[in-house]
């Protein structure tokens, strides 16, 4: 008899996750209302960009969504890293912590991970980047596909690079958060290939359920409605 072993490619994922990429509360707290919104991510430029204090922002994001909420650090060297990480976890329970693809970003990943801290390894470019962040325990990879796009590189190429590389290794868990995300096609992508979450910014979320045969489709039931005369309540 022909056994199959299962591998991660032939089980199929539970489901894939959106996060939402912004700090912005009133984003945050609107787009949560359609429990779409399975987590969040944030960066130093997105919390300047909704303006506030960082520390109270994310204590407010956090009670907002359950899932993972990532916050960067700041510091370039591991120590600075591992402090700053310390005043982040504080805030609560559902914080991840966000380092650079760096030497010193993955020796702050290393240690975090061992002390069971979700990690979130941003700025990635490179698929070998990627095996080095689930090497260092990351829970998240973060390659950012806008980005590669903007100097003529297919960013969606590196999530198929890096999806094919960990599923060779089913033991390594750490999960492809595509990020940098532009428009719907890349959210579309992301899911043919498999990649287990997107982090979405509002705008782009909400296009993903725009149709324009759903608009019209709705007027002329509304309308055939009325001339019916009929009511549900
Ligand atoms: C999220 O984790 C990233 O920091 C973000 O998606 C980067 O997006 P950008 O390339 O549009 O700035």
């Amino acid at each position: 008899m022909l056994y199959i072993a299962p591998t991660l490619t032939n089980i199929k994922r539970s489901r894939m996750k959106f996060f939402v990429d912004t700090a912005d509360l009133a984003e945050i707290r609107d787009l949560a209302a359609t429990g779409m919104v399975d987590g969040v991510t944030t960066n130093p430029s997105l919390v300047a960009k909704a303006g506030g204090n960082f520390i109270e922002s994310l204590r407010e994001i956090c009670a907002l969504v359950p899932g993972p909420v990532s916050a960067e650090v700041t510091a370039l060297d591991s120590a600075g890293m591992l402090r700053e990480a310390e005043k982040l976890r504080a805030v609560a329970s559902n914080i991840a912590i966000k380092v650079p693809m760096t030497w010193d970003g993955l020796k702050a990943c290393r240690s975090l991970a061992n002390d069971g801290v979700m990690v979130n390894v941003t700025l990635c470019f490179s698929a070998n980047q990627a095996l080095l962040a689930a090497k260092a325990g990351a829970a998240f990879v973060s390659p950012f596909v806008g980005r590669l796009d903007d100097i003529s590189q297919e960013g969606m190429d590196l999530i198929a690079d890096i999806r094919e590389i960990y599923d060779n290794y089913p033991d390594l868990e750490t999960e492809i958060l595509v990020a940098s995300v532009r428009h719907p096609a890349h959210v579309l992508e992301s899911a043919r290939i498999g990649a287990d979450i997107c982090t979405i910014p509002p705008n782009v979320l909400r296009q993903l359920i725009r149709h324009p045969l759903t608009d019209a489709g709705i007027a002329a039931f509304m309308a055939d409605w009325e001339k019916s005369g009929q009511k549900i309540i």
